[in-house]
């Protein structure tokens, strides 16, 4: 759950702190100390380091993205690097954050039925989506706003997606233009279209600009519909009161991301279309289809009546999610949806799920109960914030290192080794 905040992030303390332990360090190490004395004299000043070590303390052990051990440990520093309105933004769910945490809840239930003595000398953790491999399962969700977080913004995560062969698929809302950030990946990634009210807003628009991500090469559009009816992010908008730096140019009240980024600008105003907002229905999917040959995701599902109306409107593969709790309030959480969906789509497409995942254990949960591949959100972000690029290879690195723990401790060598008998409900 996010930790709803009492006091702006002590950065400045923080930075403090370790420029005052470097001194020291420094000093120990220094002629100039011999002629003080040696080490005797920085007793009196080494007395005042408290101990047992403050929670500050143990959070500078994470100084570089290599010393994570998980994606809480990235949290960690992302918490204290990161200007409050953008963290706020990272972390906000809706409401009391009642999905977000029903999301965490359900994945800690579930147990996982582990075998023994099976050869998992050699694991296979690739995937294939749409004919192409991937060594991996964990997908990089679509997340806007990027370089809010660090100036490597979509860049940096294309770039360590491209180092681990990550499949990335990047926002609507994205700080960077898809072009910019297919040369950055090495391919093109897969592009997520948003319609209204955050979006194009007009036919014409959309029209545009799912004809741009074609230009640029993206083999898959990815259209999110579960922000239809709005959301009431008010973590992101106590974190933005905290914030006193004037960021008018980088999100409105309450964190939201700005309504001018690269992808939108210039594009054809149009009429308003009475299909796209808050009224779009499932009719919509047949019109964005004649647009493009590109393969079709509909990402926000939650329901088996709503997954079985997705392979009845054509589309190619199913993305479970509720937004990572930023959506609808007293949500289920995705992998209680996860069942249900699966049954209904009986492997006629692919099923990807996020909103959650945060360990390796989470993601074979997934797996198991019928997904094809797993996303993440925030870990990544996370690890941006954190550390650039280097921090959301280190993300994706730790999550790919517990999945093959997880894998090899279960006795599954092999993606489709994991099945609804891996796990159980505690
Ligand atoms: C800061 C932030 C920005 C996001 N921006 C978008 C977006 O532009 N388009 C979209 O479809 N989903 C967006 N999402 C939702 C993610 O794609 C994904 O559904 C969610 O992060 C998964 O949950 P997790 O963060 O718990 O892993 C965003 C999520 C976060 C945290």
């Amino acid at each position: 759950m996010p930790r709803l905040p009492s006091a702006p992030p002590a950065v400045t303390s923080v930075q403090r702190d370790v420029h005052r332990r470097d001194f020291l360090r420094w000093l120990a190490a220094s002629p100039v100390l011999a002629s003080l004395g040696g080490l005797a004299a920085l007793e009196p000043i080494l007395a005042q380091e408290p101990w047992p070590p403050a929670r500050r303390q143990l959070e500078e052990l994470v100084e570089r993205a290599q010393d994570a051990l998980d994606v809480f440990d990235l949290q960690r520093v992302a918490e204290a690097t990161v200007p409050p309105a953008h963290y706020g933004y990272i972390m906000t769910g809706v409401d009391g954050e009642s999905t977000y945490r029903h999301n965490r809840e359900a994945l800690e239930r579930l147990r996982l039925r582990a075998r023994r003595l099976v050869d998992v000398s050699r694991l296979d953790t690739s995937v294939t989506l749409f004919g192409r491999r991937w060594p991996t399962p964990i997908v990089v969700a679509p997340c806007g706003s990027q370089s809010a977080f660090h100036p490597d913004g979509e860049l940096g995560t294309a770039r360590a997606a491209a180092a681990l062969d990550h499949l990335q698929v990047l926002s609507t809302v994205s700080s960077t233009a898809v072009e910019e950030v297919n040369q950055a990946r090495g391919e093109p990634v897969w592009y997520q279209l948003y319609l209204a009210p955050v979006g194009p807003g007009s036919w014409e628009g959309a029209t545009a600009l799912i004809r741009r991500s074609v230009n640029a090469g993206c083999p898959t559009l990815v259209y999110t519909v579960d922000l239809q009816g709005g959301s009431n992010r008010l973590t992101g908008e106590r974190w933005a009161r905290l914030d006193d730096r004037d960021c008018a140019s980088c999100h409105r009240p309450g964190g939201e991301a700005s309504p001018v980024k690269p992808m939108l600008r210039g594009l054809p105003s149009g009429a308003p279309d009475p299909g796209l907002g808050r009224s779009t229905t499932w009719e919509t999917l047949p019109r964005l289809r004649d647009v493009t040959d590109q393969n079709f995701v509909v990402k926000g599902i939650m329901t088996g009546e709503d997954a079985e109306l997705s392979v009845q409107y054509g589309v190619d593969a199913i993305w479970v999610s509720n937004h990572g709790g930023r959506s609808e309030g007293a949500g289920r959480a995705t992998i209680d949806a996860l069942p249900e969906i699966a049954q209904a789509v009986g492997g006629r497409i692919p099923i990807i799920i996020e909103s959650g995942f945060r360990r390796g254990s989470d993601i074979v949960k997934g797996l198991a109960l019928g997904a094809t591949a797993v996303a993440v959100g925030r870990p990544y972000l996370w690890g941006l914030g954190a550390f650039g690029q280097e921090g959301v290879e280190r993300a994706l690195s730790i999550l790919t290192r517990e999945l093959e723990i997880t894998m090899r401790a279960i006795g599954a060598p092999a993606v489709g080794s994991l099945g609804p008998e891996t796990v159980v409900r505690s």
